[in-house]
């Protein structure tokens, strides 16, 4: 069928046969279907949804566009992670040497920050020397001789979505969920572990802002991957605060490495860390529960496997291993000014998407993909919803490559974090989960912690 037929029937509201789905892509990617009919069509998806076995057909269409990992002769589990972005997010700093520790397999491809939120590969890149871009062949050695690693997305993996992603980001398309759902599973299918845990973000930092959204995201793409034999479960967390106390790269790698050393620990981000990798380890069938797994992640912290994994990872990847015992080898700002609160009461909110641009204002992230970045500036934030405060205490920090920006970013700031003069309940990081059976409201934050 030709383009614009298809582009009409999709617009018409027909049901799009799988095999015109497919070809769409795959001429796309050759060069041979142009953007503003890619766009076109995107929009007609964007409004008119996909069924599901048109969504399943965009999903092997991106996967067939290039090249996956075969981890076919690993004895040991392999299990995934990701996470639909957020702000202060570290979590995969964290959990996956912790997970590999305890035995199971993490192969993980991670993404750069984009708008608002951070990304892992930014964040490790923060490390003096640390290499993300490998070959296949490297990763699949280091995945042997470590048990983990994190890389940047290769050319040759998933081009379509690559491709595709780069017009979705400038035709207002990215907040579909088939898009979201196709772009997300075949790389992680791509990729190819046997067990994915997803950390589906709502909230105000997140870009579902309601629970309901974020809830409908999870079941598709929980429901898409389990058809394809990748066992996998999500929870959804919250997002209406910066996660853990740091934003910004080198920042945030300082605070996953206290995290792992047992030094400071933000309680959000410890029941995250601790309820995805009891996940992950169910899940790879490492554990027999997640009781067990909450245990087992327990032992790589108070043994030291989990921070000694992050090392030889580290190491493998050539950044510089002192890190791990001398946070001074990471870039620091030369200006750091603290906000303070102008009076007593209870930490009421945050503006948390506000917070994540002004982190790319002060230049720890991008607002067009080549932007360079400086992995030295962010926030620190002390406190959390809910805690009560005096007057005169710390509220944040901002890191800051001059007096000046540091200044401009701490009268911003100063609108971003509301007090309230009454009691605040503090927020629940974890609201639920789903699984391939269906959602679990089990208290699994406090079985965990
Ligand atoms: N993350 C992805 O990888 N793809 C999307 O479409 C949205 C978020």
């Amino acid at each position: 069928m030709l383009p614009v037929e298809i582009i009409k029937n999709k617009r018409e509201g027909h049901s799009l046969k799988s095999r015109d789905i497919k070809d769409f892509v795959a001429d796309f990617v050759k060069g041979r279907i142009e953007n503003y009919q890619m766009s076109a069509f995107l929009m007609t998806v964007y409004f008119n949804g996909m069924d599901r076995h048109e969504l399943l057909a965009l999903t092997e269409a991106y996967v067939e566009s290039g090249q996956k990992l075969d981890f076919g002769k690993f004895d040991k589990p392999t299990v995934d992670k990701h996470s639909t972005g957020g702000v202060g997010d570290k979590v995969s700093l964290i959990v996956c040497p912790m997970v590999a520790a305890a035995g199971a397999s993490v192969p993980k491809i991670s993404g750069r920050g984009l708008g608002h939120t951070g990304g892992t590969i930014d964040k490790l890149e923060s490390i003096p020397g640390f290499k993300a871009n490998l070959s296949l062949k490297r990763c699949l050695k280091i995945l042997e001789d470590v048990g983990v690693f994190i890389a940047a997305q290769s050319r040759s993996i998933v081009p379509a979505d690559q491709k595709i992603y780069a017009i979705r980001n400038l035709t207002a398309t990215v907040d579909s969920i088939p898009l979201i759902v196709a772009s997300i599973i075949s790389k992680k299918l791509a990729v190819g572990a046997k067990s994915l845990v997803l950390d589906i973000k709502f909230g105000n930092g997140a870009f579902m802002k309601t629970a309901r959204m974020s809830r409908r995201l999870a079941r598709s793409l929980v429901e898409v991957a389990n058809h394809y034999g990748l066992n996998t479960a999500a929870i959804l967390t919250d997002m209406n605060q910066p996660l853990g106390y740091a934003v910004g790269n080198a920042l945030e790698v300082k605070e996953a490495i206290e995290y792992l050393r047992g030094d400071k620990r933000a309680k959000d981000l410890n029941t995250i860390v601790m309820t995805l990798g009891a996940i992950m380890l169910r899940l790879s069938s490492v554990s027999n529960s997640l009781i067990e797994g909450k245990r087992m992640l327990k032992e790589t912290l108070n043994s030291g496997t989990a921070i000694e994994t992050l090392r030889k990872m580290i190491a493998a990847q050539e950044g510089d291993v002192r890190v791990i015992y001398d946070l001074s080898v990471l870039p620091q700002a030369p200006v750091v000014k603290k906000l303070l609160a102008s009076t007593n009461g209870w930490i009421y909110g945050f503006d948390t998407c506000g917070i994540g641009m002004l982190s790319v204002e002060l230049g720890a992230g991008r607002i067009k993909k080549d932007d360079k970045i400086d992995p030295s500036v962010g926030l620190v934030f002390p406190v959390k919803r809910g805690d009560k405060i005096s007057k005169g205490q710390v509220l944040a920090e901002v890191h800051a490559k001059t007096e000046h920006e540091a200044d401009i970013a701490l009268k911003k700031l100063s609108q971003m974090i509301t007090i309230s003069t009454s009691i605040v309940r503090e927020r629940k990081p974890i609201l639920t989960a789903i699984t391939a059976q269906g959602e679990r409201r089990f208290m699994w934050n406090m079985e965990i912690l």
